[in-house]
């Protein structure tokens, strides 16, 4: 990438989430939107005209191999986040891939075997890891004004307004269930501030379409630390975040995930302290900008989202759903 130019994106699929980060890109000082790709003409055509970009593709694989695009953005399903990557990839694309990576940590190490071999940039979408909250966040942990973390509760629960089964929250087909769409986000919360766990506990409910439709799991840490950690599907819950040290606890407020607010509070003093860091754009910009940088750097991965952190989580979510017996289509291809 030539410094000073900005850079083209492409997006692949023109769902909920694709629209959300097309809506965050002009927030970015480094990325613009040049084309879009969908499994249909009317739906690539339609969101070309909507956004007002030059390029609509009517099959991912032209995107792939368009020179208009240096970078793609995989907004489809969970289900289809490796293959998809992995085109792109071959073709010298960088990917950011959304949440999770993939299904199970097979796709994820494939992932990141291609990225290495074509000596391109792929990332997690993990967003809420980028807002300036979370790096403020980071600052405190990394001068320990918490003290030695010994707890973290976290959750992300909310009540679809239906529930369709052939819809991807519930679709085994499309890798459904609270766990990858939900639980992600504390895991990979706690991951970034615990780092791996030494042992697990966890329950679930698993619904009519065979998927997790809440669970909880608890991890505990070589120094004695736990996290407890909640996914639904069934009803909205706090979507807090709370780390608790032996100096004092910060807590992270709703929406956890869309982190711009939070407060610290000294364990045995009268000390407390709120930050509020509002979103400028949407909040997608800032993992956009994060990306765009390293690409412009010739930079293969982001620091802040390591590929061999996304493939833990993801052995740590293919642990949690052995212990259900819960097997998607793509663990036994
Ligand atoms: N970061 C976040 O906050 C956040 C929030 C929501 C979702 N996500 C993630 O983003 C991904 C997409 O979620 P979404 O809510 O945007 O989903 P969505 O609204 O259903 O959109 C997914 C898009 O993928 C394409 N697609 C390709 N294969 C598909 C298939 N077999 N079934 C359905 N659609 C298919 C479709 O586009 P075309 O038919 O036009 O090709 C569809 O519009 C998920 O992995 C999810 O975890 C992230």
């Amino acid at each position: 990438m030539e410094i000073g130019k900005k850079i083209n994106w492409g997006i692949i699929g023109t769902g909920r989430i694709a629209r959300a980060f097309a809506e965050g890109l002009p927030f970015t000082g480094n990325g613009r939107l040049a084309a879009v790709a969908s499994r249909t003409k009317e739906r690539s055509i339609a969101f070309k005209n909507e956004w007002k970009i030059e390029y609509a593709f009517e099959s991912y694989e032209e995107l792939a191999k368009s020179s208009k695009v240096d970078a793609v953005y995989i907004a489809t399903p969970h289900s289809s986040h490796a293959e998809n990557a992995i085109m792109c990839m071959k073709q010298g694309k960088a990917v950011l891939s959304e949440k999770p990576f993939a299904v199970n940590s097979k796709e994820v190490s494939e992932m990141i075997d291609v990225a290495r071999n074509e000596n391109v940039l792929l990332m997690e979408g993990m967003w809420s890891r980028f807002p300036p909250l979370m790096h403020k966040l980071r600052e405190w942990l990394k001068e320990g004004k918490l003290g030695d973390i010994r707890t973290l509760h976290a959750d992300f629960g909310f009540l679809p307004k239906n529930k369709d089964p052939k819809g991807r929250l519930f679709n085994p087909e499309l890798a459904g269930g609270s766990l990858l769409d939900l639980g992600i986000y504390p895991i990979s919360l706690a991951s970034m501030i615990l780092g791996e766990p030494t042992e697990m506990k966890t329950l679930a409910n698993i619904g009519t379409t065979q998927v997790d439709e809440q669970a909880g799991w608890i991890f505990r840490y070589s120094n004695g630390a736990l996290a407890m950690l909640l996914s639904s599907l069934e009803c909205e819950t706090r979507q807090e975040a709370f780390i608790s040290g032996t100096i004092g606890n910060v807590r992270i407020h709703k929406q956890c995930w869309k982190p711009q607010k939070m407060t610290f509070s000294e364990t045995n003093g009268d000390h407390t302290e709120t930050v509020e860091m509002p979103f400028s754009g949407n909040g997608f910009n800032y993992e956009a900008e994060s990306f765009g940088n390293l690409l412009i750097e010739g930079k293969k991965e982001n620091p802040i989202m390591p590929l061999d952190e996304s493939l833990r989580i993801m052995k740590q979510m293919d642990q949690i759903r052995k212990e259900w017996n819960l097997i998607y289509p793509m663990d036994v291809r």
